[in-house]
């Protein structure tokens, strides 16, 4: 199985500020659709608090500690064959996307819940944007010398872009011990 870690930052690592990400980039936004629709996605709960509802046409995987947890969301149309699941470990998850026989386990954020899969990730989509910006949330230091980098897209700032970026897909090299 692939799992994925799919992460904006900028040029200082910041991710968020108040439960928010600090930029306005829809083509980076566009990026992350088509990435992660039909897909399922982990979160973290305050990312989930961010975002206030499951986001449409994917599995929604909640990290939580509350066991009492409960989104009213949750499945409430009948005709959507996606769902939205808790959890309450890292374990857990990997039995359902085992179980499940998912190809690519998409990790959405935040800090926290890249902190628990990086060491497991096989491959990174990173957007690197071309800013230092003012936040509280940064994405963790990882061994980027596992993995094999590629550019995959350059876009520079426009009406719909606040900053210029490009995103970088990261590979862990195979024969690492060979
Ligand atoms: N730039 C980006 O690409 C990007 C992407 C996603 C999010 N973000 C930003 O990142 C920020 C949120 O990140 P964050 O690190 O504060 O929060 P987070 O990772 O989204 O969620 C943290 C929560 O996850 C749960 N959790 C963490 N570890 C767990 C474990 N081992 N077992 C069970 N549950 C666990 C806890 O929920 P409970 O407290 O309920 O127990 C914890 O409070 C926001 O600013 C958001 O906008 C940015």
């Amino acid at each position: 199985m692939q799992i994925t870690i799919i992460v904006a930052m900028s040029e200082n690592k910041i991710i968020g500020i108040n439960n928010q990400i600090p930029w306005k980039l829809s083509t980076d936004m566009q990026f992350f659709k088509a990435q992660t629709t039909y897909q399922t996605i982990v979160m973290g709960r305050k990312t989930f608090d961010s975002l206030k509802k499951p986001l449409p046409n994917r599995n929604n995987w909640i990290l939580t500690t509350q066991k009492d947890f409960l989104i009213e969301h949750i499945n409430t149309n009948n005709e959507n064959i996606y769902t939205t699941k808790i959890f309450h470990q890292v374990e857990n998850i990997l039995e359902e996307a085992q179980k499940q026989n998912i190809k690519n386990l998409f990790i959405i954020g935040g800090k926290q819940i890249y902190e628990l899969f990086l060491p497991i990730a096989t491959d990174l989509l990173i957007t690197k944007v071309k800013a230092n910006v003012a936040g509280d949330t940064i994405f963790p230091d990882f061994e980027v010398n596992l993995f094999t980098q590629k550019t995959i897209q350059v876009q520079e700032k426009n009406e719909k872009n606040e900053f210029d970026f490009e995103i970088i897909s990261f590979e862990k090299n195979k024969n690492i011990d060979k």
